[in-house]
């Protein structure tokens, strides 16, 4: 594991590559011509298709409504692996404020920030980089990331102490979208034909889960099309619960071959299944490739919201989902060892829930 311990080469802040005004990016930020995105095709056609869920209807008094609703989030998680959801239980105030103080953190001078600066251990801070090949190519974003649970894990002298209200905020934010995370999970269990706790027990029970956080910075980038914010990639853990940027668009789900970019609805979260939803489904449940542009007017701020397993179960099918029409398809894991591959090599799209399927 020492080889971990520390990053292969010093660390460029993105940010700072952008404020000093460079008008071409670093070769290491430059795409393959086939992988970079095309923003015309984007753009025209494939705008809002994602699956937006209205939560209330899934508790109305209305029983056919609520099946209906319920039904939608079943259709989702399977056709897309990804949906948004509105009137969601959290306070908009309170993303709102998360929001602000993350710009403000991000604001800061560099040396406050450095103070905070991670390293591949355990990626907590502020950093700049997934995986530890020193040829990797480089993705145009810096973050931040943080573990909320277990409680063995939260440390808040590794989270920013500015702005002044940070710590208390994410604390109550990570608080309430957790609580988001868990009415999904009994609708997602349900809708599998599992009962409804089956998914939270499978991921360790609300006490033992984990939950981490990964505030995205996007810089304004000169050279957009050459580059990406975040390369393809589908998130390891459980579920993950997306406040996007209110005004700059930038995640583009893989669909039907295509890139579609998702036109975030205003007060929405963006909902999306990970590997371990997957493996638990035995594939009824998909974990879908995404990605993310950057543009050269506007920088841009994402909260990412990871409900995840607790790191030493072991995750595997379902029973009830293994049957002889759909034989398992995954070979068992824990978390902690699936995350690895990640964080070694960085994000190479699908590939790592795909070398689990069983041949
Ligand atoms: C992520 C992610 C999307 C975004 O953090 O895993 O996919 O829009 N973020 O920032
Ligand atoms: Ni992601």
């Amino acid at each position: 594991m020492n080889r971990l311990l520390s990053w292969p080469e010093p660390v460029v802040r993105v940010q700072h590559l952008s404020d000093s005004g460079i008008r071409f990016i670093p070769d290491r930020y430059v795409k393959k011509p086939e992988d970079r995105p095309c923003f015309i095709e984007s753009r025209h056609i494939n705008y809002n298709m994602i699956p937006v869920i209205d939560m209330n209807d899934l508790y109305s008094d209305d029983a056919s409504l609520c099946r209906k609703t319920s039904a939608l989030v079943g259709d989702a998680c399977r056709d897309w692996g990804f949906f948004q959801v509105v009137n969601h239980g959290v306070s908009h105030q309170l993303m709102a404020e998360m929001q602000e103080a993350w710009r403000h953190f991000f604001k800061l001078p560099l040396e406050e920030k450095q103070k905070l600066a991670n390293s591949p251990a355990t990626y907590e801070g502020y950093g700049s980089r997934l995986g530890i090949g020193k040829e990797i190519s480089l993705d145009w974003s810096d973050y931040f990331f943080l573990h909320y649970l277990p409680l063995g894990l939260r440390d808040q002298n590794k989270w920013p102490s500015l702005p002044i209200s940070c710590r208390e905020l994410i604390g109550e934010y990570c608080s309430e979208v957790v609580k988001l995370g868990g009415k999904l999970m009994k609708i997602m269990s349900a809708n599998l034909g599992l009962t409804e706790d089956y998914l939270q027990a499978a991921f360790g029970g609300e006490d033992n889960m984990s939950a981490c956080m990964r505030v995205n910075y996007y810089p304004k980038c000169p050279q957009p099309d050459l580059t990406l914010g975040l390369s393809p990639h589908s998130d390891p853990g459980g579920m993950t619960l997306l406040l996007p940027d209110n005004d700059v668009s930038g995640l583009q789900v893989r669909h039907a071959d295509e890139w579609v970019t998702v036109n975030p609805v205003p007060g929405a979260f963006i909902v999306n299944m990970a590997d371990q939803i997957q493996i638990l489904s035995n594939a009824k449940y998909k974990s879908v490739e995404h990605r993310v542009v950057v543009n050269a007017e506007k920088e841009r701020v994402s909260l990412a919201l990871f409900y995840n397993p607790r790191g030493d179960i072991v995750i595997e099918p379902a029973k009830q989902l293994v049957t002889e029409e759909n034989p398992r398809t995954y070979s068992s894991m824990t978390f902690d060892e699936y995350r690895l591959y990640i964080r070694t090599k960085g994000l190479h799209g699908k590939s790592q829930v795909e070398s689990l399927i069983k041949s």
